[in-house]
């Protein structure tokens, strides 16, 4: 049994519910979880008291919530010390095109760079259009955006492009690892 911590930022919260079906999967696998929205982090949290730590994050514009970089920034030396897995939650790594899903792993490399905190493993993991609960700028934006990835340009309703099978094997895999 692994002591974890799940940290994440969301932005339309895709990645909330990401991280909520890792660590219920993960608890089902006997593991011990604490899930920290990386926005209400306590200044008090740090690396050290878990086995292992996976960080999710979604990116918007190329980049990672800001609350996800500060933390991981801070805590790069401990983090390095334990395993570690980066979940990059994006709409590049539902495209049909390889060179687009290898976008979303390109910004993840650039944050792995900026923060200094180099996982072992990474899960590209494809997220979500809801533009139904997108503003007018923000529906404009992933039109755009979406159009160019083959994703959905049908603005009358949100589309979940998340692998869920995907997504449990590379969390329990990587929890059962810290265990062997
Ligand atoms: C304004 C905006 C910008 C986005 N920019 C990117 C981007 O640069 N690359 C990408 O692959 N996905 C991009 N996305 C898609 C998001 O990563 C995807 O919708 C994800 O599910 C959002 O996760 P969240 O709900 O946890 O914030 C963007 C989405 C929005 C709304």
């Amino acid at each position: 049994m692994a002591k974890l911590l799940v940290l994440y930022g969301t932005t339309e919260g895709q990645t909330r519910k990401i991280v909520s079906f890792a660590a219920d999967k993960l608890t089902v696998a006997k593991h011990q979880v604490r899930l920290i929205d990386a926005a209400d982090a306590p200044d008090t949290l740090t690396p050290e008291p878990f086995d292992g730590v996976i960080v999710a994050a979604s990116l918007h514009i190329h980049n990672y919530q800001s609350a996800v970089r500060h933390w991981v920034s801070e805590h790069a030396a401990g983090l390095n010390k334990r395993p570690g897995a980066f979940v990059s939650v994006s709409l590049a790594a539902a495209a049909e095109d390889e060179e687009e899903r290898k976008e979303a792993l390109a910004c993840a490399e650039s944050f792995f760079e900026k923060t200094g905190w180099h996982p072992k493993a990474v899960h590209n993991a494809a997220g979500a259009l809801r533009y139904t609960k997108y503003d007018f700028f923000k529906t404009w934006i992933m039109k755009r955006i979406a159009k160019s990835q083959g994703g959905s340009t049908d603005t009358g309703h949100d589309t979940e492009y998340t692998d869920w099978t995907a997504l449990e094997l590379f969390v329990t895999d990587f929890a059962a690892a810290i265990d062997d």
